[in-house]
């Protein structure tokens, strides 16, 4: 779905992903009906991806219509094995998920996770047929200490051969802006999504002009617009405010041809 047309003044269409974390019961699939009753009213111009825990996917897929995507929010490297607790691309992918999440700072965080290990789960995913959305971003100590785009840069160096616009998306988040209702200034927006797109085309080369580069961290009804106002900002990774259909939607009418 990532590279269709759009008449919004950017190269590529809008992607809005909710990541559910470890949120959501049966009863949560009432948020995805919702959805699709709202995107079948009013078709909208961006594409739209939940990320539920993975004991939702194979629902959530049976349930969401084709205006919806689904996507895991984690898979380990390895297609099979002894491996208790952990979920392969594959798995996802039998399950009706055609997206994965990798490197998300809460994974970083709590399961200690290495920019080598996130490389290895983008192939991962790769490999059982999935789209990768590679999350990378700076915790505040960093920003403040002026190392922002170091952090960011070091972790993109890590990205394997073989991503493509059609296989990869970036997703720069803050993790001092994680569900903390705090976001950078859109200057400050602005300047790492154009630092990402340089490093991507140099990387990748004209295709890395087209990957997309989402905005993650406090992203709301009311600042989402303002956001997907800045050059190279491709869309958003949402948590909190994709548990609820109506939050999630507004979110997605602030994207630009949406009304
Ligand atoms: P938030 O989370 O929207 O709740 O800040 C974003 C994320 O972690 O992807």
């Amino acid at each position: 779905m990532i590279g269709r047309g759009a008449p919004n003044g950017k190269e590529m269409r809008l992607l809005i992903a909710g990541n559910w974390k470890m949120n959501g019961l049966g009863a949560s699939l009432a948020e995805i009906k919702a959805l699709n009753e709202a995107l079948a009213a009013n078709p909208v111009n961006c594409d739209v991806l939940i990320c539920p825990p993975a004991s939702l996917i194979a629902r959530l897929a049976n349930v969401a219509n084709r205006d919806v995507a689904v996507g895991g929010q984690d898979c380990h490297p390895k297609p099979a094995g002894a491996f208790t607790g952990d979920i392969s691309a594959e798995m996802l992918k039998d399950a009706g998920a055609n997206w994965v999440i990798v490197g998300h700072s809460e994974r970083r965080q709590y399961h200690t996770e290495s920019d080598m290990l996130i490389a290895d789960k983008t192939k991962a995913g790769w490999r059982g047929g999935l789209k990768v959305i590679v999350c990378v971003g700076e915790v505040e100590a960093e920003r403040l200490a002026g190392k922002a785009e170091d952090i960011v840069g070091d972790q993109l160096s890590f990205l394997p051969d073989g991503a493509s616009s059609a296989n990869m998306v970036i997703a720069y988040e803050p993790v001092w802006a994680i569900g903390t209702g705090r976001v950078p200034t859109i200057p400050d927006i602005a300047a790492m999504h154009g630092f990402i797109r340089d490093i991507l085309v140099k990387r990748y080369g004209p295709d890395g002009g087209k990957m997309l580069i989402l905005y993650g961290g406090s992203v709301k009804p009311d600042n989402a617009r303002e956001i997907f106002g800045v050059k190279d900002v491709g869309g958003a990774l949402v948590g909190g405010a994709s548990l609820k259909a109506a939050d999630f939607l507004a979110i997605i009418a602030a994207t630009p041809g949406t009304s």
